[in-house]
C-alpha cells in the first residue's frame, strides 16, 4: 500500500501534466517485462561492472515514465540515480560540463532526492576517518592534525587512478574536509559547488585548495569518474545515469550536433571499456534519433553499437538487447492506465465508491476517446493530456462535489496554450502525414 503522501505526490504531478518523480509502480502499466533484465543489468554494475541501455520510443510512449520508474527501482537496490534532460540551451551533449553540472544538482539517493552531492560525500569521508581511527588503533584519535593527515592520504589513495587523471578532484576533497574542520563552511561550500561544476565560485575558496579555473568538457568525464568511487566509498551500489530526450540534438546546429554525437560515443566507449565501474547509463530518444540521417545514424561507431534487430516480431523484443522499444499507447493502454490513476485517487479519496461509480471503466474509455480525438485521432500522442484532464477536471471535482457527474457537467475542452508543441501539432494535422514528431 502506498503512502498518502506519495499518493499525493503522484496525483499532483499528473495534474500539472507530468510524469511523477516516485511510486510510479503504483499506476504502471507494461513495465514488468523489463523488469528481470533490468536488475540483472544493474547487479553487473553494482559487482563494479557497468551497463548501457537506450530506450525508443516516439513522443508519449512512456520514455521517460519507464526511466523513473528504473531509476526508483534502482534506488532500492542501493543505487544513487540522476536524470538530466538533455537541451539545447542547458545542457548540450556536446558540453559534458554542463551535462556533469545537472547531474550533480539532481544526484538522488533513497532518501535525498535531488542535490544529495553533500551527504554522498559526508558519507564518504565518514567512512574514510572510520578506517583511518580503525587502521591506527587506539593512537591517533586525540590527534586531529594527525587524523586529518591521514585522511588526506586515504583519500588521494582511494581515487587511485582517478586522481592521476584529474588532480582537481583530490585537491578539491582535501579542501573541502580541511574548511569543515576549520569550521569554515562557505569555503567548504563554495569547494563543494566547484566539485558539482558550477561556475562562479570565488577565486579565494578555489586558491585554498589550490585548484583553478572551472571544470571542462574532458574534466568531466573525470570528475564523473571520480563521483562514482566515491558514491561506492559511501556505500552505494553505483549510479544510474539518466540522459533523457537524446533526440533534442538533431535540431542543434550541425557542427554542435556532430560534437553532441561524438561525445555520447565516447561515453558509451568509455562504459564499455570500463572506466566508469558501478554505472548504468541510460539514454532516450525518439525513433528517428536512433535511424534518421540527422541522428545517430551520422555517427557509424555510434550507430553500430546502438544497433538492435527490430525486424523480428515486438513481442520478442529482447529486452537485453541494447535498444528497448516502447510501442507507444493504444485506446486500451490508456483505458488501464486511466483505471489505475482512478483506483488509486479513489484509495486515498473520502469517498472511494463515490470516485468509482462516478468515474467508472466506460466513462474512462470514453474520456479517452474524447482526449484522443481531440489530438487528431493520434491516441500515442494522448496519455500526457488524459491524465492531465482525468484528475484535475474529472476526478478533482468527482472528489469535491457530491452532485457533479462528468457524463452530465463535464465537455473535453482542451485549449492550445496547455498543450506541448507535438500535441499541438498533432491536433492541427488533419493528416497523419503532415504530424512532425520528431519536432520534440
Ligand atoms: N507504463 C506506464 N504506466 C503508466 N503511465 C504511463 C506509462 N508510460 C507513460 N505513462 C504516462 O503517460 C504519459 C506520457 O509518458 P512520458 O513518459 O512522458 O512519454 P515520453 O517521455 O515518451 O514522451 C505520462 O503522463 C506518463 O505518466
Ligand atoms: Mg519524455
Amino acid at each position: 500500500m502506498i503512502s498518502p503522501q506519495r499518493r499525493r505526490e503522484i496525483i499532483d504531478a499528473l495534474r500539472r501534466g507530468t510524469v511523477p518523480r516516485r511510486g510510479l509502480d503504483a499506476f504502471a502499466v507494461g513495465t514488468d517485462r523489463f523488469a528481470a533484465a533490468f536488475d540483472d543489468e544493474l547487479a553487473t554494475a553494482a559487482a563494479s561492472g557497468a551497463g548501457f541501455k537506450a530506450v525508443r520510443g516516439e513522443y508519449g510512449s512512456g520514455k521517460t515514465f519507464v526511466v523513473r520508474w528504473l531509476a526508483e527501482r534502482a534506488r532500492t537496490q542501493g543505487f544513487a540515480t540522476a536524470e538530466v534532460q538533455i537541451s539545447e540551451g542547458e545542457t548540450p551533449l556536446d558540453h559534458l560540463e554542463a551535462v556533469y553540472r545537472r547531474l550533480c544538482e539532481r544526484l538522488t539517493t533513497a532518501d535525498t532526492a535531488g542535490g544529495a552531492l553533500r551527504s554522498v560525500v559526508d558519507s564518504w569521508f565518514f567512512a574514510l576517518h572510520e578506517d583511518v581511527v580503525a587502521a591506527a588503533g587506539t593512537a591517533l584519535p586525540g590527534d586531529a592534525e594527525a587524523v586529518l593527515a591521514a585522511t588526506d592520504a586515504l583519500t588521494e589513495q582511494r581515487l587511485g587512478v582517478v586522481s592521476a587523471r584529474a588532480p582537481a578532484l583530490a585537491a578539491v576533497l582535501r579542501g573541502y574536509r580541511r574548511a569543515l574542520a576549520d569550521g569554515d563552511t562557505a569555503r567548504a561550500e563554495g569547494l563543494l559547488a566547484w566539485l558539482g561544476g558550477q561556475p562562479h565560485v570565488a577565486a579565494s575558496v578555489k586558491r585554498a585548495a589550490g585548484i583553478r579555473g572551472d571544470l571542462d568538457h574532458d574534466a568531466a568525464l573525470a570528475f564523473l569518474a571520480g563521483l562514482l568511487t566515491i558514491l561506492r566509498g559511501a556505500g552505494y551500489a553505483g549510479l544510474v545515469f539518466v540522459l533523457d530526450e537524446v533526440e533534442t540534438l538533431q535540431r542543434v546546429r550541425s557542427d554542435a550536433r556532430d560534437r553532441a554525437l561524438n561525445a555520447l560515443r565516447q561515453l558509451i566507449d568509455e562504459v564499455d571499456q570500463g572506466r566508469f565501474p558501478s554505472l548504468y547509463l541510460v539514454i532516450t530518444g525518439t525513433p528517428a534519433f536512433f535511424d534518421g540521417p540527422q541522428g545517430a545514424q551520422r555517427l557509424a561507431p555510434l550507430a553500430q553499437r546502438l544497433h538492435t534487430d527490430f525486424t523480428t516480431d515486438a513481442r520478442f523484443d529482447s529486452p537485453r538487447a541494447v535498444q528497448l522499444r516502447l510501442a507507444g499507447f493504444t485506446v486500451e493502454g490508456l483505458g488501464e492506465v486511466g483505471r489505475r490513476t482512478r483506483d488509486l485517487y479513489a484509495d486515498g479519496a473520502a469517498d472511494p465508491n463515490r470516485i468509482r461509480s462516478a468515474c467508472d471503466d466506460d466513462y474512462l474509455a470514453l474520456l479517452a476517446k474524447a482526449v484522443t480525438g481531440d489530438l487528431g485521432g493520434r491516441v500515442g500522442v494522448a496519455p500526457r493530456m488524459f491524465l492531465k484532464k482525468l484528475v484535475g477536471d474529472v476526478l478533482d471535482r468527482v472528489d469535491q462535489f457530491p452532485d457533479f457527474d462528468p457524463r452530465r457537467d463535464y465537455r473535453l475542452t482542451i485549449v492550445d496554450s496547455e498543450l506541448t508543441a507535438v500535441e499541438r501539432n498533432a491536433r492541427a494535422a488533419t493528416s497523419v502525414d503532415e504530424i512532425d514528431l520528431d519536432l520534440q
